[in-house]
């Protein structure tokens, strides 16, 4: 079959490992990609934001299955879009997607279906906003209810960071802030798919968003990751489909905009009882890269079942391991960025199936791969233990040969 990946990030370039290692697949095209992504698929120039245009190139490319990577083309309708033209495709209609798009849609899914997660209140007005905030105190969390690339969450340790967030964040015309309680608890990230009818158990995984070691420092996108999180055990696992997962594609369906596509749960487990964090509607970034090492070529057996609604006769194996990934990002990530240093050693790195350095932001000039984005690169190890597969993916960081690079060198803390 023919596949087409719209995305050009570390999630992307796993995916497109993952994929390509399926043998049911003869072509793969990946827009944009980039240079890591361009040494295993053909990569095409075309805005992705556009369902027509999408619709259009995979016709004329005889393309059988879309797999939509990050959430701004799902909340564009690109989805809808290709569904319109007859196309198979892997992502949720723009209407589901408002379950990443806004805080405040998904919040009311939480009331309607009783699904537990923080108290929480909505404002347009900064004056209500503000006092809302000197009567709870501080610590409290203010979300910005949109797509902010990663910017829109604060989670405000003190009672001054809440209110400047507030003025941050309703700045702009017609915006709108939810303001929640602080969860206390441990985080861990969860996945299933949904084909508007069944639902498959996808894997668990656990992030590192502060950019410091030991959790210090802002917010960023994920400096690291592995897979599974011990602390999602069978049993929180269970809890999480029924009081979270399944209440929720319930109230989707019944409201008539039933969920098809990887649903990311975000989670935060206390005394073994889930709460629900947020809601993404596309595959975590580095998640993907460390349930993708694990499942390899069934990543593709199981998205393409997702796609044609055949979920009722999907399984996965997953096998008895651990994946980490360690990203390696540009100086000055999570603000403005240094890019363009000449990246060395990729080239030297032994064949292993077992590690992969998936291409976040990176792009090649004159045959050289250069940093071009804020995370660069995702080292990522597959082993028996969680350890093996820290010291295989350490290892490699330590070969590459990336000026400036930011490192976290505590990935997996929490489980080593
Ligand atoms: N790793 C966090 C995210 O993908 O949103």
């Amino acid at each position: 079959m023919n596949i087409l990946i719209l995305g050009g990030g570390g999630r992307e370039h796993a995916l497109a490992w993952a994929v390509k290692q399926n043998p049911k697949c003869d072509r793969l095209i990946v827009a944009p990609g980039n240079a890591g992504i361009a040494e295993i698929a053909d990569c095409a120039t075309l805005d992705i934001l556009d369902g027509g245009a999408v619709a259009v190139f995979a016709e004329e490319n005889a393309i059988d299955l879309v797999i939509v990577g990050p959430e701004a083309p799902l909340v564009a309708g690109v989805a809808d879009r290709l569904r319109d033209a007859g196309l198979s495709v892997f992502g949720p209609s723009a209407a589901a997607a408002r379950l990443e798009a806004s805080k405040a849609f998904t919040k009311d899914i939480c009331d309607a279906a009783r699904v537990p997660t923080a108290a929480w209140a909505r404002f347009d007005k900064a004056a209500e906003a503000h006092a809302h905030i000197a009567r709870k105190g501080a610590p409290i969390v203010v979300k910005a209810d949109g797509l902010a690339a990663g910017k829109g969450v604060v989670v405000a340790e003190t009672a001054a960071a809440a209110h400047e967030a507030v003025d941050r964040l309703l700045a702009a015309p017609g915006s709108e802030i939810v303001v929640e309680d602080f969860m206390t608890g441990e985080e861990a990230s969860f996945f299933v798919l949904a084909d508007g009818e069944e639902v498959l158990a996808f894997g668990t995984a656990q992030d590192h968003k502060r950019i410091g070691e030991g959790d210090t420092g802002p917010n960023t996108g994920g400096m690291g990751a592995y897979s599974p999180a011990p602390v999602m055990t069978d049993t929180v696992i269970a809890r999480t489909m029924d009081e979270i997962v399944r209440p929720t594609l319930a109230e989707m369906a019944r409201r008539g905009t039933a969920y098809r596509g990887v649903l990311y749960v975000g989670l935060m487990i206390e005394n073994g009882a889930p709460r629900l964090v947020e809601y993404n509607v596309r595959f975590g970034d580095p998640e993907a890269q460390v349930l993708t090492m694990r499942l390899g070529a069934q990543t593709l057996d199981a998205i393409q079942a997702c796609a044609e609604g055949r979920l009722a006769d999907a399984r996965v194996d997953w096998a008895d391991d651990h994946a980490m990934t360690v990203v390696m990002a540009a100086p000055g990530y999570p603000g403005p960025v240094e890019a363009g240093q000449t990246i060395g050693g990729l080239d030297t790195l032994p064949e292993d199936s077992r590690q992969m350095v998936f291409h976040a932001g990176t792009a090649e000039r004159d045959g050289r791969i250069v940093a071009a984005g804020g995370r660069v690169l995702n080292v990522t190890a597959r082993g028996d233990s969680l350890a093996e597969a820290a010291g295989r993916a350490y290892r490699i960081v330590d070969r590459i040969d990336f000026p400036g690079a930011q490192v976290r060198r505590d990935i997996g803390w929490r489980a080593l």
